[in-house]
């Protein structure tokens, strides 16, 4: 049995009686050895297939268990630098007070002001560290897997925005009877942010539209939350995601700059993708799998 050039075996053939190997019968079995030959080989072939695909799923396996380990060392790393650091910044927060109240008198102008200074950069450090809290907190978390009927959903947080500055003219179209499978508390987290930040960037127009719903891109179904406010430089639209990540001015739209990178933990969490597309003054939308 001979594959390029190779052997791979050898066929013996036995006969009860005295053989008379014609060129036809010779033929056939010359066929006949060649296609042996050939199964033999792909039945090595595929052994050895077997064998790396094997290898390369228990390196695949290793890894993860490793980055899993490294992750979860990081995040409570974090979590607790995070922690700790509220102690003294609530020091820091506290003896500034002091000073202010008993020896305010004692400071001139200039002192007042640096002292003002002082309480307001803590306070942002508060929120900063109040973000990486809560981001920590989202990945930690355990995610269950349940049923979520998001248009519901959606159709409260609209009420809530709604209810919290009744004198803005925002129209919600929201698609109906749309239901996902993932955790609900986690899956209400995201679309709230989502929802407050088309909020927040549509807030500077008369009027504005917000819609949430599911399309088809490249066969693919994927959910959305469109609105029609400042929208953002598409530069810059993978950097949105980072944490304390801003486009705008805190002075034109407040905010921490942590809830998008929430919103991509919770659905990288549900196995999903999120990313957004924009224009200046021309609305944004946040497309996302999961
Ligand atoms: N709907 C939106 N329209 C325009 N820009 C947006 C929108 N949502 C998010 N962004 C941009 O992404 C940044 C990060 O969003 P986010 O993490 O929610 O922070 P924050 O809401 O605190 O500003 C925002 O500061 C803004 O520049
Ligand atoms: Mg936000």
């Amino acid at each position: 049995m001979l594959v390029q050039q190779e052997c791979l075996g050898v066929i013996c053939v036995f006969a009860s009686e005295k053989p008379v190997v014609s060129e036809r019968k010779l033929s056939l079995l010359e066929t006949l050895s060649a296609q042996v030959a050939l199964g033999v080989q792909n039945a090595l072939l595929y052994r050895e297939i077997r064998e790396h695909a094997d290898t390369l799923e228990r390196r695949v396996q290793e890894r993860t268990v490793q980055l899993e380990t490294a992750n979860r060392e990081l995040e409570s790393f974090s979590y607790s630098v995070s922690h700790d650091l509220r102690s003294p910044l609530r020091g820091i927060n506290g003896w500034s007070q002091a000073l202010m109240e008993d020896c305010r008198g004692q400071l001139d102008q200039n002192g007042q002001a640096y002292l003002d200074r002082i309480r307001i950069e803590t306070q942002k450090m508060g929120t900063i560290i109040d973000g990486l809290l809560e981001l920590s907190r989202i990945s930690r978390r355990e995610v269950t897997f349940e049923i979520v009927d998001m248009s519901s959903a959606a159709q409260t947080l609209a009420a809530r925005l709604h209810e919290e500055e009744p004198e803005r003219k925002v129209e919600f179209v929201i698609e109906p009877g749309l239901i996902a499978r993932g955790d609900p508390r986690l899956l209400e987290v995201m679309l709230s942010n989502l929802f407050a930040n088309a909020w927040k960037f549509t807030g500077k127009h008369k009027s504005a539209l917000i819609e949430f719903g599911r399309t088809l891109i490249d066969g693919m179904p994927v959910w959305f939350v469109r609105d029609d406010g400042a929208g953002f430089d598409p530069a810059y639209a993978r950097r949105l995601f980072g944490p304390f990540q801003r486009m705008h001015r805190a002075s034109d739209f407040p905010g921490n700059g942590i809830g998008l990178a929430t919103v991509q933990r919770i659905i990288n969490r549900h196995g999903g993708r999120i990313w957004a597309e924009g224009q200046k003054e021309k609305g944004a939308c946040f497309y996302f799998t999961f």
